[in-house]
């Protein structure tokens, strides 16, 4: 039966910490939890599960949104109406990136921000991605547009960052010849 995750809200301090690199192999419980985290966020883009277990909708969590501090991410990217890719890096590392900068016109949400927030976060537009998968491989990832957002959110959740802390108070919306709006 599936349950929904319990994820911390921003006010939670562990939200603010850095989290550690993750040895292998991995315990079975952070597999478990890698798991779930599949489940809960392919569940909260298909609208029947959404409903029927009262989700939000989101594309990507990372271990310290759960309370544990390690350098874990998800993310469930659907790449085509129903149709799910999912990415799970470990020890994820941002190796190179585009100089040209994007932004979510819509700005940006996290499973654990319950509010709006308005404003442009500026994301690279691609991004190369290395890390491990669950069973230890070195993996590379090159990631272009709402995917590159994607990482670049869930990595910075790593570091204790979380998407409006990039979104400039003075001047939180850009115009379309300052940034490319997604
Ligand atoms: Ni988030």
């Amino acid at each position: 039966m599936f349950k929904p995750l319990d994820i911390l809200d921003e006010k939670d301090k562990r939200l603010r910490a850095k989290s550690k690199n993750v040895e292998f192999p991995l315990s079975k419980e952070d597999k478990k939890t890698i798991q779930h985290i599949i489940d809960h966020l392919t569940y909260s883009q298909i609208e029947a599960y959404e409903k029927k277990y009262n989700l939000r909708p989101g594309m990507g969590l990372a271990f310290p949104q759960l309370g544990m501090l390690k350098r874990i991410i998800v993310i469930v990217h659907e790449y085509e109406e129903g149709k799910f890719d999912n990415y799970v890096v470990i020890n994820p590392v941002i190796i190179s990136h585009s100089t040209e900068m994007i932004a979510t016109e819509a700005g940006e949400g996290c499973l654990s921000v319950n509010r709006e927030v308005e404003g442009h976060v500026p994301r690279f537009a691609r991004v190369t991605v290395e890390g491990y998968d669950e069973d230890g491989n070195k993996i590379q990832i090159r990631a272009r547009e709402d995917l590159s957002v994607a990482f670049q959110h869930e990595i910075d959740h790593l570091d204790g960052i979380l998407f409006f802390d990039h979104i400039n108070k003075k001047k939180p919306f850009y115009s379309e010849n300052e940034i490319r709006l997604i």
